[in-house]
């Protein structure tokens, strides 16, 4: 599986989104690293995806991982439209679904899920309630649980492009913040980090977290 496989099949999707929907949906993977995450559910039955948007990468993760049970939440109802939409196809032979949710209360059905991942939410989480949303998460993930927390580095200088970037596409500022404060951060939410690591893609600075819920 190459960039080019995930995006001739995401641009082979046809739904009613939007045009901003649309091109986020076809063409995200030349700005995010979905390769990368992709490859953390080669071995995994079940994944949760919080904030997963018009739900391309959950999507990517039924065409080619063997995982059997997908949920994603999102609080955009649209965005949650667009994911019914774009999953459609493994309906039939996956458990995929998706919930619109508040922000603040994650649903107790995560314990069902072996593998979580926030990818580019965390940022678009009130800076206040960022710290007490990863203890709730902490909290609620069953034993064993893998956590795949992706976001942009506040602490690099190339964090301005993805503020202009969320500013075009999302109408806000994101609130990243750095590599080290994300680590110490989950940490303190009582996670066990396994692995980190950072990778520039163009102009984005990303980092990955893996964490364990003990
Ligand atoms: C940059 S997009 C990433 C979408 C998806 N995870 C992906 O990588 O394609 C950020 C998403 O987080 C959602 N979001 C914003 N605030 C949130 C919050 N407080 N809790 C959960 N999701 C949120 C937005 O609606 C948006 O869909």
């Amino acid at each position: 599986m190459t960039n080019s496989d995930i995006i001739k099949f995401l641009t082979s999707k046809t739904t009613n989104a939007g045009f901003v929907d649309r091109l986020k949906i076809k063409y995200r993977p030349i700005i995010c690293p979905f390769i990368d995450l992709i490859d953390f559910a080669k071995d995994k039955k079940s994944v949760f995806d919080i904030g997963c948007g018009s739900g391309q990468f959950c999507a990517l993760i039924a065409k080619y991982t063997g995982v059997e049970k997908i949920m994603g939440i999102e609080i955009n109802e649209r965005l949650v439209k667009n994911a019914n939409e774009v999953n459609e196809e493994f309906r039939t032979n996956k458990s995929i679904k998706f919930e619109v949710f508040d922000g603040k209360v994650i649903p107790d059905e995560i314990k069902e899920y072996d593998l979580v991942y926030m990818i580019d939410v965390f940022h678009h989480i009130p800076p206040q309630q960022q710290i007490e949303f990863m203890q709730q998460l902490q909290q609620k993930m069953k034993p064993g649980a893998v956590l795949i927390f992706k976001d942009i580095d506040g602490g690099s200088p190339l964090v301005v492009c993805n503020k202009m970037h969320d500013m075009v596409f999302a109408g806000e500022i994101g609130k990243e913040i750095s590599f080290t404060k994300a680590k110490d951060m989950l940490s303190k939410a009582g996670f066990k980090i396994t692995n980190s690591f950072k990778k520039t893609v163009f102009v984005y600075a990303h980092y990955f977290v893996i964490c364990k819920k003990q």
